[in-house]
């Protein structure tokens, strides 16, 4: 194709402003789907992006579109995920493009993942179309948006396209915008291929598709390719794009974006950033902007029915063969027996695979306490030499003796709110240890950056986020490495064992009130027994918070007046049946709902 008829863009936008609806709008109006097939929205492709209308994996779709000047052109759209865990993939993405439309909801304005993404595609030289949709809603105010567009992001809004995608209002203009304003890629067919992995998935038909941008040369089936980061070689068997139907293409030239199979069986194979070139005169250079991406987020998977651990491994198997992303080894915890200890790119990419392995796998699963990874610094021990150590799992936490220094990640946070809510909200970033940056107003909002240590958010800091701002505040993260910090070990014992799954890593000046919480928590959780229980937070062996569930007052023995023993007997082995489904710490059985339920609240 020749170079000036080709476009390639994404759409920059906040969750819920209008991407997919947009996407499909323009997929339908170049006619690549008939009406009964747009009934879906197509891009959005796997159930829980559908049903939380996030989008996840990024998919591009080719559109052929004859122009008002006549010439009809291939535009690329590339979907980007809309969400901070998966920003590396979007970087991709952007890198594969030559411009942007940036959706923005007429009644809700600029956002701070908007701006995140819109720097973004700023650094790699986009030119970024301002498109305002949803301006049906009588709360759209489009000339008030296009100044927030001007003075937030200082990008000219006077010829923002205006659009409802939902009632197909504007959708020629945009492709219209996207004609005139975005520029044709650049490239070279002569010289040697040199394209980038954007993407890659599993297919169960085609094995491990690849989603690449070509930036030189020509990618056809048949030739010998290298993965110049990864080090492997393949065959190409099949070139093609999707329209969003797959079609298969007699080859991918420069400035194009396509796929391509080469008989690759697992995804990490194929690393998002990589550069493929030709076995034979290839590129000497890859690509820039290569990462490996690592996880930052760890938790324990445990099925809630142990005869249910073979089907576990199974599952997380099958999930890890679309998402190289994610990390899982077994472990085992006395409490929950055998499991896997898993790593994730944040807190929804966690929530995504848990998601997924109960509904599509149909797996009862209790998730421990989400921890970050911590570098750790051990001075010499008689029989050891100093080490350092990055610490997944507070169940591996080291003799406290030994502990020179403790290391745990940082992010930096930018939220973005209407004013009436920033009170709170710069009292929950105190909460959390964090330190304020920045704090500027701009138009009735306020924009604040902190610092935070990742341990604090990782629980439920963007959840209480939303409900102080009842879902107005946008959040937005980067990681900014490490930081020395007074952590220690948290333990929680119930009848004086310590329940591993429960104990979490904690810094030294919340650690008093978190303790206290959970022991609370777990003393309404925890059913009364025939005994007294204490329920104790310690850090080393000082208790620091301390709650006691009362025996429990009725004694089923009692009705048996008198010495009748067998009698008694069979009381208590009834009585113990009924327990079967709870896990028994120092004569105190716990019910599994108990774990849960005090992580979720943790
Ligand atoms: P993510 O995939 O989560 O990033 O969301 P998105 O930006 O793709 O938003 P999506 O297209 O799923 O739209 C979000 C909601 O807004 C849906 O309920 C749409 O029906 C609705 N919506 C999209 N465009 C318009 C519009 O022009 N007008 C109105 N009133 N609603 C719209």
């Amino acid at each position: 194709t020749d170079l000036s008829l080709i476009r390639n863009f994404s759409i920059i936008a906040h969750i819920d402003h209008g991407k997919s609806t947009l996407a499909d709008r323009l997929i339908q109006a170049t006619g690549g789907l008939t009406d009964r097939e747009m009934s879906e929205q197509v891009l959005d492709n796997m159930d829980i992006e559908k049903e939380r209308g996030i989008t996840i994996k990024a998919q591009t779709v080719r559109l052929n579109y004859t122009a008002k000047d006549g010439k009809t052109y291939e535009l690329n759209l590339m979907d980007t995920p809309g969400h901070v865990d998966f920003a590396y993939e979007v970087s991709r993405s952007l890198a594969a493009c030559e411009g942007a439309l940036l959706v923005v909801d007429a009644a809700q304005g600029v956002e701070a993942q908007t701006l995140a993404n819109v720097y973004q595609s700023i650094e790699h030289d986009h030119e970024i179309v301002p498109v305002i949709n949803k301006i049906d809603l009588p709360a759209a105010e489009p000339e008030k948006v296009k100044l927030e567009i001007e003075e937030i992001i200082g990008l000219d809004a006077s010829e923002a396209v205006l659009t409802s995608a939902k009632s197909g209002i504007g959708i020629v203009e945009v492709l219209e915008a996207v004609v005139a304003k975005i520029p044709p890629p650049t490239g070279d067919r002569d010289r040697p291929l040199k394209a980038m992995l954007v993407d890659s998935w599993y297919d169960p038909y085609l094995g491990v598709v690849i989603l690449v941008r070509v930036i030189d040369g020509v990618l056809k089936k048949g030739l010998e390719v290298k993965f110049m980061q990864g080090g492997t070689q393949h065959l190409v068997d099949r070139v093609g794009c999707f329209t969003p139907k797959r079609t298969d293409l007699p080859d991918i030239g420069p400035g194009e974006i396509g796929f391509i199979t080469a008989q690759i069986k697992e995804v990490e194979q194929a690393r998002v950033g990589d550069t493929i070139t030709t076995v034979k005169n290839g590129a000497t250079e890859a690509l820039k902007g290569y990462k490996e991406v690592q996880p930052v987020v760890f938790c324990g998977l445990f099925p809630v029915d142990a005869a249910d651990f073979e089907k576990l491994r199974e599952s997380i198997g099958k999930l890890r063969l679309n998402d190289a992303s994610f990390t899982y080894e077994a472990e085992s915890s006395a409490a929950l027996g055998f499991g896997f200890r898993a790593g994730f790119l944040g807190l929804l990419h966690l929530e995504i695979i848990q998601e997924r392995l109960t509904r599509e796998y149909d797996l009862d699963l209790i998730t421990t306490a989400p921890s970050v990874v911590y570098r750790i610094q051990l001075s010499k021990s008689r029989t050891d030499p100093a080490a350092e150590i990055l610490l997944h799992n507070p169940a591996d936490y080291p003799d406290p003796n030994r502990i020179d220094r403790i290391d745990e990640p940082w992010i930096r946070a930018v939220i973005y709110t209407p004013d009436e809510y920033l009170g709170s909200i710069l009292k929950l970033c105190q909460d959390r240890r964090g330190v304020q940056i920045d704090l500027t107003y701009v138009g009735g909002r306020a924009q604040v950056t902190y610092e935070l240590p990742l341990n604090e958010v990782v629980f439920d800091f963007y959840d209480r986020l939303k409900s102080i701002s009842r879902g107005y505040a946008s959040f937005d993260y980067e990681q900014i490495g490490l930081r020395e910090g007074d952590l220690v070990k948290m333990s929680i014992l119930v009848n004086n064992e310590p329940v591993d799954a429960l104990s979490m890593i904690v810094h030294r000046d919340v650690a008093e009130a978190r303790g206290r919480g959970m022991c609370e928590r777990l003393k309404d959780l925890i059913p009364r027994h025939l005994f007294k229980v204490p329920i104790q937070a310690a850090i080393g062996g000082k208790v620091i918070a301390r709650e006691t569930i009362a025996a429990l007052r009725k004694d089923v023995t009692a009705k048996c007046y008198g010495g009748d023993i067998s009698r008694k007997k069979k009381l208590l082995d009834k009585q113990k049946k009924g327990k079967a489904k709870m896990r028994e710490y120092g004569n105190v059985s716990i019910p599994q709902e108990a774990f849960i339920a005090a992580l979720r609240m943790g």
